[in-house]
């Protein structure tokens, strides 16, 4: 029986609620196609801090490196936030393991089933065949790791806080790849958006992709976009695009609003891959929703659980090379919230609501 390693690390909030059924209907797909879920789970971000002192603490960053790849939660909330800003959950775990794994590249899926589209706050006349575009955001340059990133004391008695946004030609040039290689296997086009009218970073972000894409990939259609722009085009008509490749803030910005067009944040999964391959020969990756650990609705059992059982398929197809599995799960997550019916709360609109282990239990049913 084959083996699958991997880390499960949930985090906060309802990151433990989510991951819970994810696991379930991880194992419930796995089992009857002779894999055998290997993993093991260590706590990150608030969970760290409240058990071992540390949002990622040494011991789980073992547990990732003895791993294939990563399923992870999400961390953060109210109850660390008067933490130092560097201590909390975000910047003192989910970004380090980012950095440390070199996970550069981002994928978003922008997917809304065209029987879910009363979901969408578009106008179902504009998008009657529902949504099908992807973000790839690069994930570990910007202004998110950018040095210096400080804040000091001015004379005066004011205080000044400085944030740097830094891109080499070859972080821009290793996620145009991604870029041009999951335009390749969709329809072709690739907008890449940017801020060159006022951002240096940007204006080299634009010469970059040009040059390489007219260079290693004529055959695909780039096109350009400032940011502004893209966020209103995005609202107008999604399906214009079909890839959206950005810098790491302007996607975490857009990704945001494309997972809402598209129904909910509790609907949008999230792979980042890395330059380094595992133990079955794929990418190591870690894998998790694009939404937050939603204090709001946390320890209530209403969470969308289809954003980390997602993460989960995507998982299964990057990093362990099982395209049917995640096919499979991908099909009964669609058929769950269409054909049946069901609906969480964040998706409900007007509709009975059902709990977070019942949409797992009804996912699972339809394997
Ligand atoms: P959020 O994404 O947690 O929530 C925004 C809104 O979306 C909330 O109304 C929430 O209820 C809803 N939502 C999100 N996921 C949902 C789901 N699965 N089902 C139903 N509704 C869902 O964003 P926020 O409120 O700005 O942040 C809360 C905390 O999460 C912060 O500490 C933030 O830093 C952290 N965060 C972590 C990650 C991560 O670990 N990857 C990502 C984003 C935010
Ligand atoms: C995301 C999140 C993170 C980000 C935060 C929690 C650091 O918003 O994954 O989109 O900004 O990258
Ligand atoms: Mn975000």
């Amino acid at each position: 029986m084959s083996k699958l390693r991997f880390a499960v690390l949930p985090g906060d909030y309802i990151g433990p609620e989510v991951m819970t059924e994810a696991l379930r209907v991880l194992q419930a797909a796995a089992t009857p196609a002779g894999l055998e879920l290997e993993y093991q789970i260590a706590d990150v971000g608030g969970a760290g801090i409240d058990n071992h002192g540390k949002a990622l603490p040494d011991s789980t960053l073992e547990v990732c490196r003895s791993a294939d790849a990563i399923l992870f939660g999400s961390v953060g909330g109210p109850k660390w936030e008067t933490l130092p800003p560097k201590d909390q959950p975000e910047r003192a775990a989910l970004l380090p393991l980012r950095k440390a794994f070199s996970l550069f590249a981002n994928i978003r899926p922008g997917l809304l089933y065209s029987e879910l589209t009363d979901a969408s706050p578009l106008k179902t006349e504009r998008i009657p065949d529902g949504i099908d575009i992807v973000c790839i955001r690069e994930l570990t340059g910007g202004i998110y790791f950018g040095q210096p990133k400080t804040t000091t004391e001015l004379e005066n008695g004011e205080f000044q806080a400085l944030d740097t946004m830094v891109y080499k030609t070859s972080e821009i040039e290793r996620i145009a790849e991604v870029a041009a290689v999951t335009a390749k296997a969709r329809g072709g086009r690739v907008c890449s958006v940017d801020k060159a009218n006022v951002l240096e970073t940007s204006v080299l972000w634009r010469k970059t992709v040009t040059a390489y894409f007219a260079k290693h990939h004529p055959e695909l259609e780039l096109s350009h976009m400032y940011v502004d722009n893209a966020a209103m085009q995005l609202a107008r008509d999604p399906n214009q695009f079909d890839v959206l490749f950005t810098e790491n803030m302007f996607g975490d910005i857009l990704s945001d609003e494309m997972a809402v067009i598209c129904g909910s944040l509790g609907m949008m999964s999230s792979a980042s891959l890395g330059t380094g391959n595992n133990s079955h020969g794929h990418p190591f990756g870690l894998y998790e929703p694009a939404g937050g650990t939603a204090p709001d609705i946390a320890g209530k059992g209403v969470a969308n659980p289809c954003a980390q059982i997602l993460s989960g398929a995507m998982m299964l197809r990057y990093s362990f090379g099982q395209n049917e599995l995640a096919a499979k799960i991908e099909a009964a997550v669609k058929k769950t919230v269409t054909a049946d019916g069901l609906r969480t709360g964040d998706i409900a609109f007007g509709r009975n609501p059902v709990g977070t282990t019942a949409m797992a239990d009804a996912i699972i049913a339809n394997l």
